[in-house]
Formats: C-alpha cells, structure tokens, sequence
C-alpha cells in the first residue's frame, strides 16, 4: 500500500439521493472507487459485508431506525472498516456521540472536491499505519511469547506486571496469571538470602541508567532453587521519573552449577598443591638436615681421625726416618684435604636444599645471601635495597616467599637477557612487599598468559595461598618486574 496515495473503494451512506450520486461521482472525479451506496443504516452494514469497502462515508442522519453512528459503530465492530462522517453541521453534540465509533474523520456538507480527497487520503493513511502497527505489535508478541526466557513488563509504583510471558511458568513455576493477580510475585519468590541484594539491585537499576545484569536465585514454585540472570530496562516519564520495568530472565542454573564445580575443583587442587609443596619443603628440610647434621659430621669425624693418623705417623719419622712413612703422611695429608672439599660440597648442597639462613636469620637475610650467590654464578648484577624494619612472617610464608623469589631470579637469568637486577624489599602497612625489577628484554602479555607458563602459574599459586596478590609486567626493552605482596603473620 503506497502512503502518498492509494485508490479508495468507498461505500456511501446518505439518504438524500442526488446527494449520493454526486458524491459517487465525485469519488471517481478525485480518483477513487466508489463501492455503491445505500440510504439506511441497516443496508449499509449488509453492504459493508458484502462489498468490503476499504472505507465507508457515513451520513450522521438518516432516515431510517438506524442513524448512521449506530451503523458505523457496528460496521467498526464487526469488520473493522475505517468510517468518515459526513455532517451537515458542525454539530459538537453529533460529534462528541461519534467518538466511540473510533472515526477516522469528519467532512461537511456541501461536500468539497478537495476536503473529500484529503479526508479519505489521511484515512487512508492512517489505516495503513495502523496496520503496520498492530503487524509490529503482532511481530513482538510473537517473539516474545515463544522466546525461552522469561519476559515482563512492571509498574514501579503498583508492582502491577503489565506483560508476563508464558516462559514464566517454565522458570518460575507460576502462570502469566499468577502474576497478573499478585503484584510483585517475582520479589517474593526470590530466595530469602538473595533478598537484600536483589533490592539494592534493582534499586540502583532504578536510580541510574545502568542496564547491568545481574544473577540471583529464586525459588520455583515445586521449592527448587533457580538461578537467574537479569537484564532490565527502566522506563521513565517525561520528568525522568522511573516509571516501569521490562526485564528478560534467564535460567542460567546449569552454567551456575558447573562455575560452582569449577570453582570447588580449583580450591582443591590449589589445597593439593599447597599439600604438595608443603611436603616437599618438609622433606628437603628433612634431607637437607640429615646431609648436614650426619654426613657432615662423619666426615668431621673421619677427617680428625685421618689427622690424628697423620700426626702419630709424622711423630714416627722425625725420630726414625722412614721413606714409606714420609710418602704414606704426605697421601694422608692429600686424602685430608679432599674430604675438606667434600664437606664443603655436601655443606652447599644442604645449603641449596634448605638455606638455614632463612630458618636462622629470616626473609631478608636470606634474600641479600641468595642474591649475592646469584650475582657470583651469573655475573648479573644485584642492587638490594632491603627495609630494614623489623617484621614477622610464619616459616610457611618466609619459605614460599623465598622459593618465589628463587624462581624469579632463576627465569632473570634464563630468559631477559638483563645485565642488573633491582631488588627491593619494604614493609607497609602490615603487608611485606618485595619488588624485583630486571633490565631486560621484557616480558610480553602473550608469555604471562600462556599455558605452558607453569612457573608463572606456580608463583601466583602460592601467593594465592598465602592471602597474597603477586604480579608481573614487562616493558619492551626495559624489563620484567615481579612483586609480591604478603599479608604479615
Ligand atoms: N624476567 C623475564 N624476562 C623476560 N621474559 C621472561 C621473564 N620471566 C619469564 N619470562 C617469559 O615467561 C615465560 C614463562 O616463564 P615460566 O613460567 O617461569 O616458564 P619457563 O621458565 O619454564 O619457561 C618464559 O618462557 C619467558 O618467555
Ligand atoms: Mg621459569
């Protein structure tokens, strides 16, 4: 249908003749169709019937029972057919009674070439919006009753729900007519402990623009406990003032139920590493103070005994010379000093185990040894700057912190390409923070991120169990810092 213009079957209703002829031939002068005429009530809604007109001029008066508002009210009833009066005056009485017959206009008598043409144009045109109206209405409905999500539309003021889709009683249990009869149905149904939440929700939803959604849990008719994702828009008057709600509400209880798994198996195996490195810690700590304590001092032992050995037999060839003698002294001499360099080497190998520095002296003490061993074995420079404020950090932190620390001096070397390492250490408010900035190449997000990055993942792990927040960023060209903040004991 063309909006400018379109062709017009009309169907007459007058109940002066020659009025009726000459308005047919006016019809067809303007460029419209006349669909007959007829001069009573009664006929013109059977012509109405039989003819469908696209639209019907109605004469206010006419002669028989019938008058024309009553004929066209039915005409409008029965087949929804837009009606044009014709009036003989401008009667305010005649037209007020018209006003339930939903007219489509008005035209006087004697009727004017041009007032009929735009009266029957814009009627027309307005049937032709309507109809596209109600099709988009019709469209959205549509969509709206047969979408799997719940759909409603509320007062704010009255809690009235002035659409609920029938997805509400798949989610909620309750029928489009439950919440037609109970205002505020949905509010009541949320589960108890989401309640205050839910209303400081929507309330900021209320206040503010914000279309944020927001999950919550209610409780389906049958008792089972729903989670909810929903996403609202507020609708205002023209002073700004909330004036309704429309909201979409899915069932998302399924995704809720696996994040709920998820986020369980995560807390187990973050319990299982710490297990692991716990147990590990133990047993170095166990290994560590066994080659010290027992090997290390066996072999003290032994090497005083060789040493005693030794001076009886140097004892032996002052006062009687003896070759075999001098060469067996000077071998014992040569065994001393290797089982010197062996203690040494067992002494460095409990030391790597389990710094007992740390367990001695503390964090900080073993950070400056660690990184002084560092610089000798790498030729990487080590600046520390160390708080020299005193603090307490249990021996689980200290030696997690540590091995973080090992760690991160440990990738320095292995991958930034740094010639100087800054490493600093302070105490604020109540949490220790250690700070570890290499000049290197720099690390890229991409390497932060990837999966295979596990001493990346095991630092954060362990920072994570220790109630801490550990970092990393790098520079292009300027370098790689790590931090790690840890709460004190
Ligand atoms: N200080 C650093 N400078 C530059 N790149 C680094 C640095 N530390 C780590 N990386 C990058 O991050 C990646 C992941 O480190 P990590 O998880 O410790 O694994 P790995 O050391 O076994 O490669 C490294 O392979 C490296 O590419
Ligand atoms: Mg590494």
């Amino acid at each position: 249908m063309n909006l400018i213009f379109s062709k017009a079957r009309v169907l007459v209703v007058e109940d002066e003749k020659i009025i009726a002829k000459d308005i047919e031939s006016t019809l067809k002068r303007i460029g419209h169709e006349s669909a007959g005429s007829v001069a009573r009530g009664e006929d013109a809604i059977i012509a109405a019937e039989k003819e469908k007109p696209d639209m019907v001029l109605m004469d206010i008066t006419l002669k028989g029972e019938m008058d024309g508002i009553e004929a066209a009210k039915i005409i409008n009833d029965r087949f929804n057919i837009p009606i044009v009066y014709i009036t003989a005056h401008q009667d305010e009485d005649t037209i007020e009674k018209t006003k339930g017959t939903n007219p489509y206009g008005y035209i006087t008598k004697p009727l004017d070439d041009r007032d009929l043409s735009t009266a029957i144009n814009s009627a027309m045109y307005r049937r032709d919006v309507e109809l596209k109206l109600k099709d988009a209405e019709e469209k959205y409905f549509r969509l709206s009753e047969n979408a799997p999500d719940m759909i409603f539309s509320q007062d704010l003021n009255t809690r009235v729900y002035n659409y609920v889709n029938i997805s509400a009683l798949k989610l909620t249990g309750y029928t489009p007519k439950d919440f037609y009869d109970k205002p505020g149905l949905l509010e009541e149904i949320v589960d108890p402990e989401w309640k205050e939440q839910y209303h400081f929700t929507l309330k900021m939803i209320r206040n503010s623009n914000t279309t944020i959604p927001f999950e919550y849990m209610i409780i389906n008719k049958n008792g089972s406990k729903i989670w909810i994702n929903q996403r609202s828009v507020v609708l205002r008057n023209d002073k700004d003032q909330p004036v309704s709600i429309e909201a979409i509400l899915t069932d998302v209880t399924e995704r809720k139920n696996y994040e709920q798994k998820l986020e369980e198996t995560t807390l187990k195996l973050r319990a299982l590493s710490n297990y692991q490195q716990k147990i590990r810690e133990e047993e170095r700590l166990y290994i560590s103070r066994e080659i010290h304590d027992q090997l290390g001092q066996d072999l003290t032992v032994l090497k005083m005994d060789l040493a005693m050995l030794g001076k009886n037999a140097a004892k032996k060839t002052a006062s009687e010379p003896n070759d075999r003698l001098k060469i067996f002294v000077d071998e014992l001499k040569k065994i001393t000093a290797y089982i010197d360099d062996i203690i040494n080497k067992v002494r460095k190998i409990a030391t790597e185990l389990r710094p007992d520095i740390l367990d001695k002296l503390g964090l900080r003490e073993a950070i400056e040894w660690h990184a002084g061993e560092f610089e000798k074995r790498s030729s990487i420079k080590c600046i520390t700057r160390l708080s020299e404020e005193e603090f307490i950090l249990n021996p689980e932190k200290s030696i997690s912190v540590f091995r973080i620390f090992q760690e991160t001096l440990t990738n320095t070397a292995r991958h930034s390409g740094a010639d100087e390492v800054i490493i600093e250490l302070s105490i604020i408010h109540g949490w220790m923070i250690l700070s570890i900035h290499d000049n290197g190449k720099g690390i890229t997000p991409a390497e932060i991120e990837k999966g295979t990055s596990l001493g990346i993942l095991g630092m954060k792990e362990r920072v994570l169990i220790l109630g801490g927040i550990w970092s990393i960023s790098g520079e292009k060209n300027k370098g790689t810092t790590v931090q790690i903040k840890v709460p004190l004991s």
